[in-house]
């Protein structure tokens, strides 16, 4: 995509769409007040009308104005300047941007009124790079008729000529992060007939090609190999073969930390003989939205080229019903020698991971955060915008935390307790992989947190997030990219603080 700062008086931007962002208690000063001058007073009489006030994602299309070089001016709401912050300037200009790619080739300038303190013009800039990417892809990839296409040119208009050459890193950083987080979504919005393990490992390859990331993938024997059977337990039941990534991005000093970013990849998840009823099955090819945060994160990183090192893995498998499908009462024993009774198929996100982790902590990884679609309970608890986090480490656990507000991703931490350790004790084994009725986030949190060899680790929680329901006006449905984005900034800061 075209991408470039302008800096010009905003009635003389060349571009499809001029899109002005203003608050709800905007003042007519400075660039508005010109613009407003420039269109003859237009602004100012929508405003007495009550035909445009700026409250948040309010919309206003306006084509073929008078003394407007854009073809079309489209007025977006801030909201209130003193509320403003990162997540709501991101849903203003997301549903802009939304707006305007359901045409084809559309070039748009985005120009907004002051914001107050909260927010830097770079901030808005990187806002702007990555809902320019991110707006402009839907989850219409098999339907004939496409609804919405990427945005052909986007351009940041700086309030000065002094500003503009900062502000372009920060609008082509965001364009790289909206890359990313597309990888993402495309990989979780393909169906599981498409992405299985094996084609999941090789798309992964592609990635690490372009973007210049290590890639080694593990294949059913090397895992059998490796001893991973509680992973291998889930992959029985598919005719798919199971899959590990390992993705390598060592440009850190000799001896320095290595960060590793480890991801549920369940192409599928039928709950196996466990078997999911209703609807609880439908939106299951996005178990892998885990996995797929990793490969989008690691491409960022790999892209930024961060002087530091950090591993990706994807545990890749079908959990499906078939004559050796791993059964409730088996007995696995992980990589790591734990022992675990499967009291619930479903419960397969992690017995994946529980060995994906055992070997990321053999890969010498200092740090482990890992991403999954893991837990109904946690979508019960926090509902479907907001990611769990769960820790044996505060201090890494802070760092994701401003990580995930520096970007304007919701994360919240939950408790982790002792007293949850006592639920998935086990008469028969060391540990059940289901920790009864109530607690459930915690309680596979509790779980995981055995395989990690007391290494510092955040475990977070994608169920509700990674996947919306339906569409909303700043965001489309299906796969979010969400996490990818605190994911390269947590990443970011890891050299300094570690
Ligand atoms: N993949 C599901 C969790 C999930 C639920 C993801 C909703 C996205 C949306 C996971 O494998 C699962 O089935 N978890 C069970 C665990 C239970 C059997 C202990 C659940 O949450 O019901
Ligand atoms: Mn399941
Ligand atoms: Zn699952």
């Amino acid at each position: 995509m075209e991408n470039r700062v302008v800096h010009e008086r905003w009635s003389k931007v060349d571009a499809d769409w001029l899109i002005v962002g203003y608050g709800q208690d905007s003042s007519f000063t400075g660039p508005l007040a010109e613009l407003d001058e420039d269109l003859g007073g237009k602004l100012q009489k929508l405003k007495e009308l009550d035909d445009f006030n700026g409250k948040p994602g309010e919309l206003l299309a306006i084509p073929d104005i008078k003394g407007l070089t854009a073809k079309r001016l489209l007025l977006v709401g801030l909201g209130k300047v003193a509320e403003l912050n990162k997540s709501r300037v991101e849903k203003a200009i997301m549903t802009a941007v939304r707006h305007v790619s359901g045409r084809e080739n559309m070039t748009v300038a985005v120009a907004h009124s002051k914001l107050g303190k909260s927010l830097t013009n770079a901030d808005v800039a990187l806002i702007v790079g990555t809902s320019a990417v991110v707006g402009g892809v839907g989850q219409g990839l098999y339907q004939s008729e496409k609804k919405r296409f990427p945005l052909a040119g986007i351009s940041y208009v700086a309030s000065s000529a002094r500003e503009a050459k900062s502000l372009t890193a920060s609008l082509q950083k965001g364009l790289l992060l909206g890359e990313a987080m597309n990888i993402t979504r495309e990989l979780v919005n393909r169906p599981a007939s498409e992405i299985f393990p094996a084609t999941l490992a090789t798309y992964a390859e592609n990635v690490a090609r372009q973007t210049g990331l290590e890639c080694t993938i593990l294949d059913e024997h090397d895992l059998v190999h490796e001893n991973m059977n509680s992973l291998l337990a889930v992959a029985q039941g598919s005719d798919q073969p199971p899959r590990m990534v390992v993705l390598r991005h060592l440009k850190g000093p000799k001896n320095s930390p290595t960060l590793a970013l480890v991801g549920k990849g369940v192409t599928f998840d039928s709950g196996g003989l466990s078997l999911k009823l209703g609807d609880n099955m439908l939106t299951m090819k996005c178990d892998m939205a885990g996995a797929a945060t990793v490969l989008g994160a690691m491409s960022a990183i790999a892209r930024l080229d961060l002087p530091i090192n950090v591993i990706g893995l994807m545990g890749c498998v079908e959990n499906m019903v078939n004559g050796n499908s791993f059964k409730l009462g088996d007995i696995l024993t992980a990589r790591n020698g734990v022992t675990i009774e499967v009291q619930n198929t479903d419960a397969e996100g992690r017995l994946v991971l529980a060995d994906v982790l055992s070997y990321t902590v053999d890969q010498g990884a200092t740090h482990i955060v890992d991403m999954a679609t893991l837990t109904g309970a946690c979508v019960v608890a926090l509902g479907e915008d907001v990611t769990g986090a769960f820790t044996n480490d505060q201090e890494l656990c802070d760092r994701i935390l401003s990580a995930a507000e520096g970007t304007g991703e919701l994360v919240w931490q939950m408790p982790m307790f002792d007293l949850y350790d006592e639920l998935i004790k086990c008469d028969t084994a060391d540990i059940r992989n289901v920790g009864g009725r109530w607690g459930g986030a915690i309680t596979a949190a509790k779980f995981l947190e055995r395989f990690v060899d007391g290494k510092p680790w955040v475990h977070l929680d994608i169920a509700g997030p990674s996947f919306a329901s339906s569409n909303k006006p700043a965001r489309e449905g299906g796969a979010t990219g969400c996490i990818v984005r605190t994911l390269v900034t947590l990443a970011e800061n890891f050299n300094t603080k570690s």
